[in-house]
């Protein structure tokens, strides 16, 4: 007996000695802060199909660990933010936050962060600031900065011939951002946005907004609209006779929705990271194995919760499990090349996607490209310094 517990007391010692070894002997704790109710309940549970998904393909592990997932509802509330993260981070304890969807909530997330040097990676909330002037070495996206889909969507649509456009979005930072890069991009190519037309964030009321761009007659129309405001904003504008006017948006607007909209979908133009038919290896096999373990079709979301596993794995496979090891994660992830479904990708200094932005038309209920709208574009990461 007493041989035994000296044996413990040695063990559990020589164990301490060796950071990583001791993180191999418990879970990673994960804390999952998505919206699993509300317009944005859908993008959060393809966001958790993806990540679960990726640990699944390896062995249910990540840096040698194996994982303890902590779930959290955030409801797209960003008055609540802070206090779900400081639930995940100080009462669960948890490694790293996966999170989230909404940019109002990601930015209460990344503040809290900040203050506690917790790992969070951001799984699609694009808000600029989160790698912009709030960036930090903790912090990781593996989506997209609102600005980016915006400014693809603006240059393609600047090579036309359709110069007067009527902006259309939710009144909060990922419509502003989006309306931001778009504008920037197309006034920059000889377009004119000659009205941005907003509704409050969640409201799903359109009928007076499309009856003002019936009157105001533009060549197109630009939009940032999301989840279940997408499904109805698209219908809702076939409805409304404006059908004649092209409709181009941020890819969110079609992506996990044709379905739903149905035949008012075929033909919306828009540009994004991902596409449904992509010819590449990894893709190929992700939609394979995502339809047999979830009896759907994966869509951008499900994409960038994969890559949030994946960037997980990189960084921890350099620190043998230590979330807590920042610089040694960071510079493993800085280094990395990702094979990721939407095509490879390399993370910016102020830890954002680098990536290709393909432009797509609806066709048959699917994302088709029809060209690259803006290759390996990254994000300026304004007022990032870390
Ligand atoms: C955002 O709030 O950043 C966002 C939400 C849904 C889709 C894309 C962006």
């Amino acid at each position: 007996m007493i041989r035994s517990t000296f044996r413990l007391a040695v063990g559990a010692a020589a164990i301490a000695l060796l950071p990583g070894l001791a993180h191999a002997q418990d879970k990673l704790r994960v804390g999952l802060m998505l919206p699993y109710s509300g317009t944005y309940a859908q993008l959060g549970e393809a966001i958790e199909n993806g990540f679960r998904l990726f640990v699944e393909e390896n062995g249910g592990k990540l840096g040698g660990r194996e994982i303890e997932y902590f779930k959290l509802d955030d409801e797209s509330a960003p008055p609540k933010a802070a206090d779900n993260m400081n639930k995940l981070v100080k009462r669960d304890n948890v490694d790293v936050v996966i999170g989230s969807v909404h940019s109002g909530v990601a930015m209460g997330m990344a503040k809290i962060a900040k203050q506690t040097g917790t790992l969070m990676i951001n799984p699609n909330a694009g808000a600029d600031a989160v790698t912009g002037p709030m960036c930090a070495k903790n912090i990781f996206r593996s989506s997209f900065s609102n600005w980016q889909p915006g400014y693809a969507t603006g240059e393609a649509l600047a090579k036309t011939s359709l110069k007067n456009v009527v902006t259309i979005t939710w009144k909060y930072a990922a419509g502003a951002e989006s309306v931001g890069g778009f504008k920037e991009a197309f006034e920059k190519g000889g377009g004119q946005v000659v009205k941005d037309l907003t509704v409050p964030f969640p409201n799903v009321e359109f009928q007076a907004l499309l009856t003002e761009i019936a009157s105001l007659k533009p060549d197109a129309v630009y939009t940032f609209f999301a989840g279940g405001g997408a499904v109805k904003f698209v219908r809702d504008y076939k409805a409304a006779g404006l059908g004649s006017i092209p409709l181009y948006g941020a890819g969110f607007l079609t992506e996990g929705t044709t379905k739903a909209q149905g035949e008012a979908a075929e033909g919306v133009i828009t540009a994004m990271h991902y596409a449904d038919n992509l010819d590449n290896a990894k893709d190929k096999a992700f939609r394979l194995a995502y339809a047999k373990a979830f009896k759907m079709q994966p869509d951008v979301y499900a994409v960038q919760g994969y890559d949030a596993a994946q960037i997980l794995a990189t960084g921890l496979a350099a620190t043998n499990g230590d979330a807590k090891q920042i610089d040694a994660f960071r510079e493993a992830v800085l280094k990395a090349k990702f094979d990721s479904p939407r095509g490879s990708f390399t993370m910016s200094d102020s830890h954002n996607p680098v990536q290709d932005f393909y432009l797509r038309k609806v066709t048959n209920g699917e994302n088709a490209v029809t060209a690259i709208a803006s290759k390996a574009l990254a994000d300026p990461g304004r007022g990032c310094s870390m």
